[in-house]
């Protein structure tokens, strides 16, 4: 236990101190197996993620009560072996479990923190297709995050705000909690008649009988498990499309309704300008999802629903919007990279208020180096692809992430700017990339050498001396 608590701590190492493995005797070829690792070894989360096995699907049927906050649930992991298993770790923060089998055999699991130990009986070999369905039940868990943020399963007067970055999806759902183990997702759930669930995809059902409503949501394409969210309450729905044909499904609580009316209003032109400079949209639908909640002080890019715990103003709507292409569907590999979701959807964010009428991408950037007037300050101070768990959601990541794209963009001209950054949608749709990654593209894209004016933005302390 001791052992494994350090490995858990050190991340990487977790690797190093997982138990022998052994091959059967007389067989040298056959099966070597041990347990899959507690961690995928992200510094800033070294509890997120598992090792082991690749999850493709995740199936959740529940039913919820506003009124007791009670869920009862039964998730269903199919996922992919990736080595032979004797053992393998969920991240599950959520209530009792009462009962939990692999395949169709009941398995013995034991909680650890985050960590739900699962033994499996028969082992899993490499390659082998199983699923791991859980049954639990009671009130999921409030997330607090290094930044004193909320997430999780938030509570609110008529049903639950979910949002799940960097590490809230736990509380309701056993899963591989890492951007690197994307899957698709089916959610079923079963709420009083007149609270509206809104999940990520489509709405393929709503039923109601005896009361009760389901709603079966499904989430089509690959999705990291913090883009999850089933928020729940009462909502004015709306359907549109927008002029390229994506199907737009709004969910506004009527409390903010009036205040958010423009705002939604503009979805569909927002979609559209960020497909003619992103490329398509990368999913079958979009959205939002504004809930009078407790305010939890941000907006989260939920895939296709962002959603907002308080009326939005158009610069946030577009920013969760930018997300959609850079976030969810090109994704992190480590949390320390977290410009490359920031700082893109901030910088779209200043594009969509240029193309508005508004301030222009140069204004904002000149308003943005406000922050860092002084080089001894923190904004400049903070490396930009590590600037902690505790600000990966501050200024840094968001306002100086834009300016290094704006800064580029000046450096490589219009033309190479926006090639590069339609080449990384595309390139890395649905898949995980790093800052290297964007460095390399950017240098084939420009056909310049960027090494210094990247070392200068992305990699040193201090104020870059000229852009
Ligand atoms: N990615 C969100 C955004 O659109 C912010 C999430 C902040 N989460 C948190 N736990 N502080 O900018
Ligand atoms: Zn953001």
């Amino acid at each position: 236990r001791g052992l494994r608590g350090a490995a858990v701590v050190a991340g990487l190492s977790v690797l190093v101190c997982a138990p022998p493995a052994f091959a059967a005797p007389g067989d040298p070829g056959g099966p070597r197996y041990s347990a899959g690792a507690p961690s995928v070894g992200d510094p800033y989360f070294p509890s997120e993620g598992n090792g082991g096995y690749d999850v493709r699907h995740y199936d959740v049927v529940f039913s919820y009560d506003p009124a007791t906050k009670r869920m009862d649930a039964t998730t269903t992991i199919t996922a992919v072996a990736t080595q032979d298993l004797d053992r393998f770790d969920l991240d599950f923060r959520g209530p009792e479990i009462g009962s939990l089998t692999v395949g169709k055999h009941p398995a013995s699991f034991r909680r650890e923190g985050q960590e739900l130990v699962v033994t499996p009986r028969p082992k899993l070999k490499n390659g082998e297709r199983f699923t791991v369905q859980v049954k639990y039940a009671g009130t999921p868990p409030v997330i607090t995050d290094p930044d004193d943020s909320i997430e999780g399963w938030v509570p609110t007067d008529d049903g639950a705000f979910v949002p799940g970055e960097p590490q809230g999806s736990p509380a309701w759902l056993p899963g591989n909690d890492h951007p690197t183990d994307k899957a698709t997702f089916t959610f079923h759930a079963t709420v009083p008649e007149g609270i509206t669930v809104v999940g990520n995809g489509q709405l393929l059902s709503q039923t109601t009988t005896g009361g009760r409503t389901t709603f079966v949501w499904d989430s089509t394409e690959p999705m990291a498990t913090y883009l999850a969210t089933v928020t729940l309450g009462r909502f004015q729905v709306a359907r549109s499309v927008t002029p390229s044909g994506v199907p737009v499904y709004t969910a506004v609580d009527p409390q903010l309704a009036s205040q958010s009316a423009a705002t939604v209003a503009r979805i569909p032109d927002i979609v559209e300008y960020f497909s003619s400079l992103f490329g398509p949209y990368p999913f079958a639908s979009t959205g939002a999802i504004i809930d009078k909640a407790p305010d939890v002080g941000y907006a989260l890019e939920s895939q296709t629903k962002p959603i907002f715990s308080s009326a939005p103003s158009l610069g946030t709507m577009a920013h969760e919007l930018a997300h959609q292409w850079f976030g969810d569907s090109v994704s992190l590999k480590r949390w320390s990279d977290i410009w490359l979701n920031e700082g893109f959807a901030t910088y779209a964010q200043w594009l969509w208020t240029e193309h508005n009428g508004g301030a222009t991408a140069q204004q904002t950037f000149d308003s943005a180096s406000n922050y860092g007037r002084a080089a001894t300050s923190s904004f400049w101070q903070t490396v930009l692809t590590d600037p902690g768990p505790v600000d990966m959601f501050g200024n840094v990541p968001y306002n100086r992430g834009a300016m290094t794209l704006h800064a580029l963009r000046g450096k490589i001209g219009d033309a190479a700017f926006f090639t590069l950054l339609k080449d990384w949608a595309t390139t890395h749709k649905y898949g995980n990339a790093t800052t290297a990654d964007f460095v390399a593209a950017a240098q084939s894209a420009s056909g310049k050498d960027l090494k210094g004016f990247f070392d200068v933005w992305l990699y040193q302390k201090g104020k870059p001396a000229t852009w």
